[in-house]
């Protein structure tokens, strides 16, 4: 009786190399940091070179792996552009593309401000930032996973993307919801099924969909948020890990143009 190859097998990432774009943030440590921990060479994009070589630094200190870290702006063309040759030029191959930058500051004038305060200059950065850098980078990307046999695309959405603000958990606090956030990401779930299905069947395209993670918020936005999840709780950065292995893995080399929603249940009412 044929069983198929064990789970161990279907998750190891040996002799593949995985770009995580935004890799120096919260999720996209953590979920290279399992990429690497299955065999992955893993290559960190960031804006801070200094933040995105520490990680890298790491990952080869944790799991022995080969990093690289590469500094980008995604909101300057020429130097998203660049990417895909610079990883090309030490590694000679891409598999996996991890799209998890954006604009999450909520410190940002113009940004999560009151609707009507919100500014179409943050609006368009944030398109360019949480969008139109992952159009450039899956079109960069392209010829490399076409040729790497298990290519892989894997696009951060949100629930933001899927469902509108519940105010109400927001009701005492100062933080607020962009409304370029939510179109951004709307725009990442739906490129990340165009991309399926025009790129199958050499590519594999999919979307992952977080709820919050839990950051020292208030008490009060905590608990409502908390309320509002049957799971009864904020996420963290550890409850994408597995969400990353499944989708960059062969463990879902049957599955594209899915949006996979890891949110304790957030949108399941
Ligand atoms: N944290 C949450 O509660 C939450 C909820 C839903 C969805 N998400 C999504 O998950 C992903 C990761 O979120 P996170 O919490 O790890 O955010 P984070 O801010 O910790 O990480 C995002 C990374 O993107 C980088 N980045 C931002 N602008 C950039 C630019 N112009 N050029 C290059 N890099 C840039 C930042 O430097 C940062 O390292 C995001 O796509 C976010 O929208 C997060």
């Amino acid at each position: 009786m044929d069983y198929g190859r064990s789970l161990h097998e279907l998750s190891r990432l040996d002799d593949r190399v995985a770009l995580i774009i935004g890799g120096a943030g919260h999720i996209g440590r953590v979920s290279a940091d399992g990429l690497a921990e299955r065999g992955a060479s893993i290559v960190i994009v960031d804006i801070s070179a200094e933040r995105s070589q520490a990680v890298a630094d790491e990952l080869t200190a944790r799991h022995g792996v080969k990093t690289l870290a590469i500094q980008a702006n995604l909101e300057n063309e020429t130097e998203v552009k660049a990417v895909p040759q610079k990883v090309l030029d030490v590694f000679g191959r891409i598999d996996i593309l991890v799209h998890l930058a954006a604009i999450v500051d909520p410190e940002l004038g113009g940004w999560t401000c009151r609707f009507e305060d919100q500014s179409p200059a943050q609006w368009r950065r944030g398109l360019e930032i949480n969008l139109t850098s992952a159009f450039l980078l899956a079109q960069g990307c392209l010829e490399p996973l076409r040729k790497s046999g298990h290519g892989t695309m894997i696009f951060f959405g949100s629930t933001y993307g899927i469902v509108g603000p519940d105010w109400s958990i927001y009701e005492g606090t100062d933080m607020g919801n962009a409304a370029g956030y939510a179109a951004s990401k709307g725009g990442v779930i739906q490129l990340s099924r165009w991309l399926a299905t025009t790129l199958a069947p050499s590519v594999r395209v999919n979307s992952l969909s977080p709820g919050g993670v839990f950051r020292n918020h208030l008490d009060s936005f905590h608990n409502a948020y908390a309320n509002k999840t049957p799971l009864k709780r904020m996420a963290s950065e550890e409850d994408y890990k597995g969400a990353v292995a499944f989708l960059a893995s062969d463990l879902s080399s049957y599955v594209t143009g899915h949006n996979l929603v890891v949110d304790g249940g957030w949108t399941a009412w």
